[in-house]
C-alpha cells in the first residue's frame, strides 16, 4: 500500500488562543509527526529564497494517531421523518419531475425511496445503468422490478411515478415526457414520441418496511459500524417529488405531471422545491407543504436556484418566478465537507504572531505525498499593526483543487506550454472525493457552483505549482508578498476575505494601509463594499495583482466555509451557467462578472482586466506622471526607465494576468499612469468580455490596451489606491535577495502609505 496523508482544518481564519479541528486521513501509517509552522516562502524557484517556514512551539507538536478516513460525496436530500409515518406505506405513490444529465452511466441512479445497497433490500425509484427508468423492491415478503422499455434522453425534464397497490396486486411505472419550448436540451421535434408510458406487473404480497432511510437522489448504505452512508447518487435536476398514501389511478397522475399538488384531503409529502425563495435566496431545507410537514434538507449542498420543469423562460431568476424555479441539481460526485472524524483539537498558543501557519504533518521519509501542510491564517487577537495583508481566501477557494490545468479543452494553447503534472496533481486524480474547484465540471459536464475548505486543499500547499502554468498561483504566489512583508521590518498582520465579508468595514478600519494578494479574482459584495469604503474613507490600498474583483461570490451565512460562483456573462470561464440559472441561491444576488453589475475593478481600484498569457512576463516603463515631482517618492531609488524586467514567474514582474486603466469603465478621472507594461507576446490575448466583434490583431504585440498599468489615485478623506496590474508582480519582489527595483518600489509606497500625510495630493484637482 501507497503511504499518503491529507488534512484540513475546520477553520480558516483563527487568533491566537483560538481552538480548531484538524482532521486527518493516512494510509499506510497509525502515526504522524506534526509541528506548527509560520509559512514565509513557497515558491522554490532557485532564482528565490526557496521555500522558508519556521517550526513554531505549539502544544499539538509531536506524534498523532491517523487512520485512514472516508468520505462521503454525492449530493442529495435526507428526509426528517422523525415519527416514522413513512413506515405506514403499503398502497402508495413516488413521484417526481426528473431531468437526466448523465441518464446511462452504467450504474443505478437512486431519484427517490428507501433502497440499501449493502443488503439489496427495500423499495425505490430509479434510472438502470441502461438508462431506463425502473421501481424495484426487495424484501423477505416481496420483490421484484417494473422497468421502462427505453432510455430517457439526457437533459429532458419527465413526470416519473410508481403506484403500488396490494389490493389489486398491480405496481404501475409510468414515465411521461414533458419537454416545452424552453425546459430542455431538445425541441418536442426531436422525440418519435412523446406518449406517456405505463408498465405493470404483478404485485404478489406487500412490500414490508425496509430498515433502509428513505432517500431523495440517493441510496442508503450500512455499514457495519452502524454508520449510515449513501451511495447510488443521482445525476441531474428534481423537481417536486413526493409521496401519496395510496396508489394513484391515471387522473391523479395527470394531475400531478401538470405540477397540482396532491388532493389536499389526502395523506401525502410534497416536497415543494420551488417554495421558500426569498430575495436572499434559499436555504437547505426543501419544505413538505403536505399535513405531515415531512421535510428535506439538502446534504453536500445540492444547487437550488435552478429552473424547474415548467421554466417558461420568461423569468430570469426566482425573484420573480419562483414556481419555475423547483429544479434541484444534484451531482453524484459533489463534496463539501469530507466530515472525518477529529485528529486532533487545536488550542493556538496565545503569543503567537499574526501570520500564515500550518501543521506541517509527515509520516514515514515526509517526502512527496508522506507530508501535508494543513493552513491557516491567524489575525492579531488585537490588533496593533498599521499594515495588514487582506488574504484572499475567496480566491482561494474557488482555485481549490482546480482539474482545469489537465483538463480544460484548449488549455496547452491558452498557456503557450504543455501541464507538467507532479506527485500532488497526480494525487489529486487518485483522491477525486476531495472535490472540485470551481473551474471544474461535474461528471455530467455540470459547472461546479461550490467549494469549501472543508476537505483537503492540494493547491493550497505552500511549495505547489499550478501544472498548465509552470509557476506558484494564488496562495503559494502570495507568500512571495509574505516573504516580502518578513524581510521588509514593517510591522504587519492579516485578515482574511472570510472575516470582511462577516465584520465588513470595521475589519479594515483600524490600519493605514492594506496590501491584496497576488490574484484576488473572486469577491463577494460585502468584501468589496469594505474595501471602497475604506478607501473612500482615508485607507490606503495596495492593489498588487492582476485580474482581481471579477466574479460575484457569496459565502453561506449559515457556513462560511462554503462558497457559491457562478460562471456566465462573458468572463473568462471554464463553464457557463444554463439560462435562467444566474442568480446565486447563497444571497440571491445576480452571479457572473462584477462588471455586468456596474461594477467593474476600475471604479474602486483604478485598473481592471484586459488580457492574460502564461509564457512571459515583461518589465514596466515609467509614464510621463513617473516624471512629475510629486511622484518623485514612488520611484526613489528607481532609475531607469525600465524596471522590473525579473521575477519567479517567467521572469517578469507584469504578467500573467494584466489589468489597465480605463474611463469609460469608471477609472477616476484623476488616476495617474505612473508606468506600463509592452509588448507582451502573442500569448496574451485581450479578454472577450473587452470586445464585441472578434478579429485579427486582439493580441499582445498588435493591440496596445494589451498592458499592465501601474495607477495611482487618492481620495477626499486621505485615502489612496497604488495598483501593479499584474499577478507576477509579487513573484517579482524575492529576486536578488529582495534587492530588486520591484522591491525597492514596494518599500516607498508602502513606507509612504503608512504615513498620516500622503505625500501627493490630487483629488482636489478633480470632480466638484
Ligand atoms: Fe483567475
Amino acid at each position: 500500500m501507497s503511504t499518503k496523508i491529507f488534512g484540513y482544518a475546520n477553520k480558516i481564519s483563527v487568533r491566537p488562543g483560538d481552538a480548531f479541528d484538524v482532521f486527518v486521513s493516512a494510509t499506510g501509517a497509525t502515526t504522524a509527526q506534526a509541528q506548527l509552522v509560520r509559512l514565509i516562502h513557497g515558491d522554490e524557484h532557485p532564482s528565490g529564497p526557496g521555500f522558508i517556514e519556521r517550526e513554531v512551539d505549539c502544544d499539538a507538536n509531536g506524534e498523532w494517531d491517523v487512520h485512514q478516513q472516508r468520505t462521503q460525496i454525492g449530493s442529495y436530500l435526507s428526509v426528517a421523518d422523525s415519527a416514522n409515518k413513512l413506515d405506514e406505506l403499503q398502497a402508495f405513490t413516488l413521484f417526481a419531475f426528473v431531468y437526466p444529465t448523465l441518464p446511462a452511466t452504467g450504474d443505478t441512479q437512486t431519484i427517490l425511496g428507501r433502497w440499501d445497497t449493502t443488503s439489496r433490500q427495500g423499495y425505490r425509484l430509479e434510472i438502470g445503468g441502461n438508462g431506463k427508468l425502473a421501481f424495484r423492491w426487495s424484501s423477505s415478503a416481496s420483490s421484484g422490478e417494473v422497468q421502462d422499455h427505453d432510455a430517457l434522453v439526457a437533459k429532458t425534464w419527465y413526470f416519473v411515478a410508481v403506484a403500488v397497490d396490494p389490493a389489486s396486486g398491480r405496481v404501475t411505472l409510468h414515465r411521461r415526457n414533458v419537454v416545452s419550448r424552453y425546459n430542455g436540451l431538445l425541441s418536442a421535434n426531436a422525440f418519435a414520441d412523446r406518449a406517456p408510458a405505463r408498465f405493470e406487473v404483478r404485485l404478489n404480497a406487500p412490500i414490508s418496511t425496509p430498515d433502509a432511510r428513505f432517500l431523495i437522489a440517493c441510496a442508503d448504505v450500512s455499514l457495519p459500524d452502524d454508520e449510515r452512508w449513501t451511495a447510488e447518487n443521482f445525476h441531474g435536476k428534481i423537481d417536486r417529488p413526493g409521496v401519496l398514501w395510496y396508489g394513484a389511478g391515471e387522473d391523479a397522475l395527470a394531475s400531478l405531471a401538470k405540477g397540482q399538488a396532491p388532493n389536499a384531503t389526502e395523506k401525502f409529502i410534497y416536497w415543494n422545491t420551488s417554495a421558500g425563495y426569498s430575495v436572499s435566496g434559499i436555504g437547505q431545507m426543501v419544505v413538505d407543504t403536505g399535513p405531515m410537514g415531512i421535510h428535506a434538507h439538502g446534504q453536500n449542498y445540492p444547487v437550488r436556484g435552478q429552473t424547474g420543469w415548467n421554466w417558461s423562460g420568461r423569468h430570469d431568476s426566482f425573484h420573480t418566478g419562483p414556481e419555475e424555479y423547483g429544479g434541484i441539481e444534484f451531482h453524484a460526485d459533489a463534496v463539501i465537507d469530507c466530515k472525518w472524524k477529529v485528529t486532533r483539537r487545536i488550542t493556538l498558543p496565545d503569543g503567537i504572531k499574526s501570520g500564515i501557519y500550518a501543521f506541517r504533518l509527515r509520516i514515514h521519509d515526509g517526502k512527496k505525498m508522506n507530508e501535508e501542510y494543513v493552513v491557516f491564517f491567524v489575525r492579531a487577537k488585537t490588533p496593533t499593526a498599521k499594515l495588514c495583508l487582506l488574504v484572499p481566501t475567496q480566491s482561494y477557494l474557488a482555485y481549490a483543487n482546480e482539474h482545469l490545468s489537465l483538463d480544460a479543452p484548449g488549455i496547452q494553447p491558452m498557456m503557450g506550454q504543455p501541464p507538467i503534472a507532479d506527485d500532488v496533481d497526480i494525487e489529486m486524480y487518485e483522491n477525486p472525493e476531495f472535490g472540485y474547484a470551481t473551474y471544474d465540471v461535474y461528471a455530467d459536464g455540470g459547472g461546479v457552483s461550490y467549494s469549501s475548505y472543508l476537505r483537503p486543499l492540494f493547491t493550497m500547499r505552500p511549495k505547489y505549482r499550478m501544472s498548465s502554468i509552470g509557476t506558484p498561483w494564488q496562495f503559494p504566489a502570495d507568500l512571495s508578498i509574505v516573504a516580502w512583508l518578513e524581510q521588509s521590518g514593517l510591522d504587519w498582520e492579516l485578515i482574511t476575505d472570510e472575516d470582511l465579508h462577516k465584520e465588513g468595514l470595521s475589519a479594515l478600519k483600524r490600519y493605514k494601509c492594506v496590501l491584496t494578494g497576488s490574484h484576488p479574482e473572486y469577491v463577494s459584495e460585502q468584501v468589496l463594499d469594505a474595501i471602497e469604503d475604506y478607501v473612500g474613507e482615508g485607507g490606503r490600498l495596495m492593489y498588487l495583482g492582476g485580474n482581481g474583483f471579477y466574479w460575484s461570490v457569496t459565502l453561506d451565512a449559515a457556513n462560511p466555509a462554503v462558497m457559491e460562483v457562478r460562471k456566465l456573462d462573458a468572463g473568462h470561464r471554464s463553464w457557463n451557467a444554463r439560462p435562467g440559472e444566474h442568480h446565486l441561491a447563497l444571497n440571491g444576488r445576480k452571479g457572473g462578472l462584477w462588471k455586468q453589475l456596474n461594477r467593474p475593478p476600475q471604479k474602486i481600484f483604478g485598473i481592471g482586466s484586459i488580457s492574460e498569457g502564461w509564457e512571459t512576463g515583461q518589465g514596466y516603463t515609467k509614464m510621463p506622471d513617473a516624471r512629475d515631482p510629486s511622484f518623485a517618492w514612488v520611484f526613489d531609488g528607481i532609475d531607469t526607465e525600465l524596471f522590473g524586467d525579473f521575477g519567479l514567474a517567467h521572469s517578469g514582474s507584469a504578467g500573467l494576468e494584466i489589468d489597465r486603466y480605463d474611463l469609460s469603465k469608471g477609472t477616476p478621472p484623476h488616476t495617474r499612469i505612473l508606468a506600463s507594461s509592452g509588448e507582451h507576446s502573442d500569448n496574451y490575448v485581450v479578454f472577450q468580455d473587452e470586445i464585441f466583434y472578434m478579429q485579427p490583431g486582439l493580441t499582445g504585440t498588435y493591440d496596445y490596451r494589451i498592458r499592465a498599468d501601474m495607477t495611482y489615485f487618492d481620495t477626499k478623506a486621505g485615502g489612496a489606491v497604488f495598483a501593479t496590474g499584474a499577478i507576477s508582480f509579487g513573484q517579482a519582489l524575492p529576486i536578488n535577495g529582495f534587492d530588486n527595483s520591484i522591491s525597492r518600489l514596494m518599500s516607498n509606497v508602502t513606507r509612504a502609505f503608512l504615513k498620516d500625510e500622503l505625500p501627493s495630493r490630487f483629488i482636489d484637482e478633480t470632480l466638484g
